[in-house]
C-alpha cells in the first residue's frame, strides 16, 4: 500500500480564446473551481505565462503541473500555433513553466488532455474538440496515437478546421455548422472506424443534432479533468 501524499496537479488548458485552470485530486476530481480568463492579445509566450502567473497565483499549493496546449508539442517543445501566435513555435513550454513554477511540468496537446478525460480505455476511442481551433486525438483501448491534427487536413474544398473552427462558425452560421458537422463526424467514422466518438470544446453548446449512442458530447472541464493521466507512468 502506498502510503505517500496524495499529490495535487495544477491543471492548465491553453485555448485561443481563454486560459483555463484548476486543481485535480489523484483521481483527477476537481478540487477548485474552474478559474477562466480571456487569452491575452497577442497571445505571445510572454503575455500569455504572465497571464498564468496571475491566474497560478489564487490556486492552492500543487506539486506537479499538467498542460493542454492548443497545438502539436514534441518533448516539451511547441510545434505548431495555429491559433495563438507564431513566436511560439519552438518554444520549449515544459522547461520554461519547470523554471518559473519550480514544479515538475508535462505538456500534451489540449485534445490530447480533453480526450484522456473523456475516454474508456477500450477499443478506438476518437475526440473532436470544437472551439477556436478543432482539435482531434485518436486512442486504441486507452494508449494515444500522438499528433493526428485532423483540424489541418484537407476536407471538401478546405481544412476540417476551415468549416468548423471559430472562423468557419462565423462564416457558416449555427445551422449550416452542424450541417457540416454531421458529414464530418459521418467522415471521421468511415476514416477512422471509431467504436466511440467525444465531442467536446465550447462550441459544443451550439450542436443541435442527435446522434447514435456512440457519440457522446462531453463537458468543457474534460479539457482539464484528464490532465492526471499525463502521470499516470508515475503514480
Ligand atoms: C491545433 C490543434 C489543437 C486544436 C484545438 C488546432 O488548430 O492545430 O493542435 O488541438 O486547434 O485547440
Amino acid at each position: 500500500m502506498n502510503n505517500a501524499k496524495p499529490l495535487v496537479t495544477l491543471a492548465v488548458d491553453i485555448g485561443g480564446t481563454g486560459l483555463k485552470m484548476l486543481c485535480l485530486d489523484h483521481e483527477g476530481k476537481p478540487l477548485t473551481e474552474r478559474l477562466r480568463v480571456p487569452t491575452p492579445e497577442p497571445p505571445t509566450p510572454a503575455r500569455l505565462l504572465a497571464a498564468l502567473d496571475k491566474l497560478r497565483a489564487q490556486m492552492p499549493a500543487f506539486d506537479r503541473v499538467s498542460v493542454g496546449y492548443p497545438g502539436v508539442i514534441k518533448r516539451g517543445v511547441v510545434l505548431s500555433a495555429a491559433n495563438l501566435h507564431p513566436r511560439w513555435i519552438g518554444f520549449p513550454l515544459q522547461a520554461a513553466l519547470e523554471k518559473r513554477w519550480k514544479k515538475p511540468v508535462r505538456v500534451a496537446n489540449d485534445a490530447a488532455v480533453q480526450g484522456f478525460g473523456a475516454i474508456q480505455g477500450r477499443g478506438v476511442e476518437m475526440i473532436v474538440t470544437l472551439g477556436t481551433g478543432m482539435g482531434s486525438a485518436l486512442f486504441t483501448d486507452g494508449r494515444l496515437c500522438p499528433g493526428l491534427e485532423l483540424g489541418h487536413h484537407p476536407w471538401l474544398k478546405k481544412t476540417y478546421e476551415d468549416y468548423l473552427g471559430r472562423r468557419g462558425l462565423k462564416k457558416y452560421g449555427v445551422k449550416k455548422w452542424n450541417k457540416l458537422l454531421r458529414k464530418a463526424v459521418a467522415q471521421t467514422s468511415a476514416t477512422f472506424n471509431w467504436d466511440h466518438l467525444y465531442l467536446g470544446g465550447g462550441n459544443t453548446k451550439l450542436v443541435t443534432l442527435q446522434f447514435r449512442p456512440n457519440v457522446t458530447i462531453v463537458s468543457n472541464l474534460e479539457g482539464l479533468l484528464g490532465g492526471v493521466a499525463l502521470w499516470r507512468d508515475e503514480d
